[in-house]
């Protein structure tokens, strides 16, 4: 906590993809409540995320959601010194919602209003929680929607410098779930059934880019875990989930093949810029093997690696009112005629 700094209170409002989420932070870093609606249950019969039905969702929630985030902090509006928002990237439907409330509420109570970026929030989310600061840093941000490394040489100075060339590493969680008949979110389905296999049993393929340019890609490894499953026969029947051959080690296997992936090169790329911290975050950060050997591998060259608590890996309003905290304090305000973006 920075003592004798202005401990603004702000209130965060997250909707970009299937969490509608609230929360109050004061000084940037003092959570006073944070309420998050998880939309998984009415997305989980198709497998992802159906954009229509996350609108609609956010707009059923976002005022309950708030109303909850209030409560528990006990505070009122009045208190509030800004009204902080994600207006991209997401679904542009889902941040619409959120946008719509917070310009109402900062309208009518005359309050400033500050339009965060989603990834930016990710990665101060990881930030937030540390007693010393992580810059300069290589972020990884691995999320459902992206999976990208940055160099952060602030909470507000991101440069990308990596990414993946196909899906982010969640969205290949999600897939491969759906291929071993396991429940969306995929993430944690897998590695809750990769806790009891064997991570070295099928050598699926790692990807690494030819001539060293650094980014990942995931649907290569993918398509391997299909055919592993199904054969190349595309006419074959689908076997039953519980008829699945060594299912365990099938999901230990992919998992071990994404954190050598992800792990790999955030490695390489601290190297390259020659920082000692890295930083992981978004949905993925979750992942109990990926903090295990993110953590053993950069301590074996010397790097610290910093992940936020699990609560605040997944999509949250946290970390969207504490970047909004810097955010206001750098006087990056938006007006009330701010518009969302899709990416
Ligand atoms: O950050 P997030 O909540 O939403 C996006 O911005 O995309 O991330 C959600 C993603 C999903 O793809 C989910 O399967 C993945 O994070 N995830 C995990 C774990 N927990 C969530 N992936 C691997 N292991 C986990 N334990
Ligand atoms: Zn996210």
């Amino acid at each position: 906590m920075r003592r004798g700094a202005a401990r603004e209170l702000v209130l965060g409002i997250e909707s970009s993809c299937d969490e509608t989420a609230a929360a109050l932070v004061r000084g940037g870093r003092e959570v006073l409540s944070s309420i998050v609606h998880s939309q998984a249950a009415e997305h989980a019969r198709f497998g992802g995320v159906v954009p229509e039905i996350a609108g609609r969702s956010h707009l059923s929630k976002i005022l309950p959601v708030l109303d909850a985030a209030l409560a528990e902090a006990r505070v009122g509006l009045d208190e509030v010194d800004a009204i902080a928002v994600t207006t991209r990237p997401g679904l542009i439907g889902s941040l619409l919602v959120g946008l719509a409330a917070a310009k109402s509420i900062a309208w009518v109570r005359r309050k400033p209003l500050v339009c965060v970026h989603h990834i930016e929030a990710h990665v101060y989310s990881a930030a937030m929680e540390l007693s010393q600061p992580p810059w300069p840093c290589v972020a990884l941000v691995v999320s459902g929607g992206h999976t990208a490394l940055y160099r952060a040489r602030s909470p507000l100075d991101l440069e990308r410098i990596a990414a993946t060339r196909d899906d982010a590493a969640g969205e290949a969680f999600d897939k491969v779930a759906a291929i071993l008949g396991l429940p969306y979110p995929g993430g944690p389905s897998v590695s809750r059934l990769a806790e009891r296999g064997d991570p070295q049993r099928f050598a699926f393929p790692r990807f690494r880019a030819k001539h060293g340019t650094p980014g990942f890609s995931f649907s290569g490894l993918k398509t391997a875990v299909l055919y592993h499953v199904r054969g190349q026969d595309a006419s074959r029947p689908t076997p039953v989930p519980e008829a699945i051959p060594d299912r365990e080690h099938v999901a230990a296997s992919f998992e071990s093949a994404v954190v050598d992936a992800l792990v790999g090169e955030t490695l390489r790329a601290a190297r390259r810029e020659r920082v000692d911290t890295v930083l992981v975050a978004g949905g993925v950060a979750c992942n109990r093997r990926l903090r295990a050997e993110m953590g053993a591998r950069a301590a074996e060259v010397g790097v610290r690696a910093v992940f936020p608590s699990p609560a605040y890996c997944t999509d949250n309003a946290v970390m969207i009112a504490g970047l909004g905290v810097e955010l206001l304090r750098a006087g990056r305000l938006a007006d009330l005629s701010a518009d969302a973006l899709a990416s």
